[in-house]
């Protein structure tokens, strides 16, 4: 049988990227009562954890330990959750991956911005037939909520979503953020910047490992015997 939670579980957004932000928060928002979303922002810290690991895994979890670490004391029930993505492209052996935010070469101290990536993506394609490309991000879970005799329930949980498609000649749509434009997802034959936000987070990568990672939760919660979180399509 599966206690009552009397504590609200804090999930915060372990980025300080707003446009990721603007996807997760509407991906987890409405799971349940129990559940408050908030960001770095609103809780008044702005920290950026520096990506230094080599997969999408490792950073995943840099993020999700140092948000926890930093901000634990401040709720009784909290999960640090933190979004590490990339895309793949087949003809570049993988590449930008994990470097997806680094990829254009830039002046020693300067970071590129979205359209340095997406142009530099694509003159490293130009003439390229093969466009096959993968999106993929890992969400990264790190709580602790307390259990009905009082203890204390940790836990570190990873999980993945990925989407495949091709990298256009040109750039198409105006919507979404970073690679948006040139990423045209198969099973639509759109870009995901030609979709919008709802009809991106029906399908994207990134709601496909958000709705993983709440499975995989509320699983191992009802495990350990702490209440249920509410999922839609598994009630
Ligand atoms: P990171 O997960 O913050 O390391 O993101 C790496 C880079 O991938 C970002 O700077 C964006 O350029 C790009 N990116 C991440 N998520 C998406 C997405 O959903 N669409 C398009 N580009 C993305």
């Amino acid at each position: 049988m599966n206690a009552t939670l009397d504590t609200t579980i804090t999930v915060i957004l372990a980025t300080g990227n707003r446009d990721k932000v603007k996807e997760l928060r509407p991906l987890l928002e409405d799971i349940s009562p129990l559940i408050r979303v908030t960001t770095l922002s609103e809780l008044g810290a702005e920290v950026e954890i520096e990506e230094t690991e080599e997969t999408l895994e490792g950073n995943a979890l840099l993020k999700a330990r140092g948000i926890f670490e930093l901000l634990s004391e401040r709720f009784p029930a909290l999960i640090a959750l933190a979004d590490d993505t990339g895309l793949e492209v087949e003809a570049l052996g993988g590449a930008p991956g994990v470097y997806s935010a680094r990829f254009a070469p830039m002046p020693e101290g300067k970071s590129p911005s979205y359209q340095d990536n997406v142009r530099h993506l694509l003159a490293s394609m130009a003439g390229c037939s093969n466009r096959k490309a993968l999106f993929r991000t890992v969400i990264a879970l790190k709580g602790r909520i307390p259990s009905q005799n009082g203890e204390q329930f940790l836990f570190e949980h990873l999980a993945e979503g990925e989407v495949s498609g091709s990298v256009t000649i040109d750039e198409r749509g105006s919507e979404g953020f970073g690679y948006d434009p040139v990423f045209m997802v198969d099973a639509t034959a759109k870009t995901y910047a030609e979709m919008g936000i709802t009809e991106k987070n029906r399908l994207s990568h990134r709601s496909l490992a958000v709705q993983k990672a709440l499975l995989d939760l509320r699983k191992t919660l009802a495990e350990n015997s702490i209440p249920l979180i509410y999922c839609p399509d598994n009630p």
